[in-house]
């Protein structure tokens, strides 16, 4: 067992340290990735306008919990359409930017959302891929994948009684071609805004989530199609109505 200062994640925190010295250092030559993700051929369904109701953000903080626990009620499509603008949704454009509701590391925006529906009125249950320029669902497979995702992340039966679970990928290179490794960093840091605002907007609309780090990476990529190299699959947060 290697010490932690024998570890890889320590090599990986050393490697992709900051210091003046790097800022004058050649880069590494990383080439970019197209800015946003869409799946041409898909079928589209179209999200409400997000209506988030009136919270009190201290309130919420105080309330936050991580809970399993799902009643068989299904979610409507507009709490969908609130979670997801919370977690990701445009608020301003500035340039060819388009500025979110979470912070991103020059605003490179490397996160992908998909969803794993289990419940949602008005949608059919099955894994698809949010399109937030158009604010459009598209529909990558049909079906009952309530297994699947429960296999995915180690057994874990809250990922196939949840009413959906979010699965946020990222698309290194788009962070990359400009921080280096040192980007690999943000990547992760700006996947966790995204999870905690999904996290607070859940709690203010009275539903119960959980997020979930635990999960086989090549089984999770390949139920959603993702290479694993271009675009790899790192974080889910589960949703529904509180159970108890
Ligand atoms: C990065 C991360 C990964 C997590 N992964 C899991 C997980 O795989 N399964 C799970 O049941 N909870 C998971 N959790 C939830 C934690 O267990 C939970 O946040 C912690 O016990 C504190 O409880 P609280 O969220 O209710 O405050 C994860 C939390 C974080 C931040």
């Amino acid at each position: 067992m290697p010490d932690y200062t024998r570890s890889l994640g320590f090599s990986f925190l050393e490697g992709t340290k900051l210091s003046l010295r790097d800022l004058f250092r050649d880069r590494e030559e990383i080439a970019p990735a197209e800015p946003f993700k869409r799946y041409p051929g898909a079928r589209r369904h179209g999200l409400p306008r997000p209506r988030p109701p009136r919270a009190d953000l201290f309130e919420v903080l105080a309330r936050r919990r991580s809970e399993r626990i799902y009643a068989p009620t299904p979610l409507r499509l507009e709490e969908l359409s609130v979670l997801l603008w919370a977690a990701c949704g445009v608020t301003a454009r500035a340039g060819r930017y388009l500025l979110r509701t979470a912070p991103s590391a020059g605003a490179l925006y490397p996160v992908e959302t998909y969803l794993a529906v289990h419940r949602v009125e008005g949608l059919e249950p099955g894994l698809y891929h949010l399109e937030l320029r158009e604010w459009v669902l598209e529909e990558l497979r049909r079906g009952d994948f309530r297994a699947d995702l429960k296999e995915a992340a180690l057994g874990q039966g809250f990922c196939a009684t949840a009413a959906v679970v979010f699965v946020w990928s990222v698309i290194p290179r788009r962070t990359m071609s400009k921080y280096g490794s040192r980007g690999v960093r943000y990547l992760f840091l700006d996947t966790a805004h995204i999870a905690q605002n999904l996290l607070l907007a859940a709690e203010a609309l009275g539903l119960a989530a959980c997020p979930v780090g635990a999960f086989l990476d090549d089984e999770l990529n390949e139920l959603f199609g993702l290479d694993g190299v271009e675009e790899t699959a790192v974080y889910l947060v589960t949703v529904g109505r509180p159970g108890r």
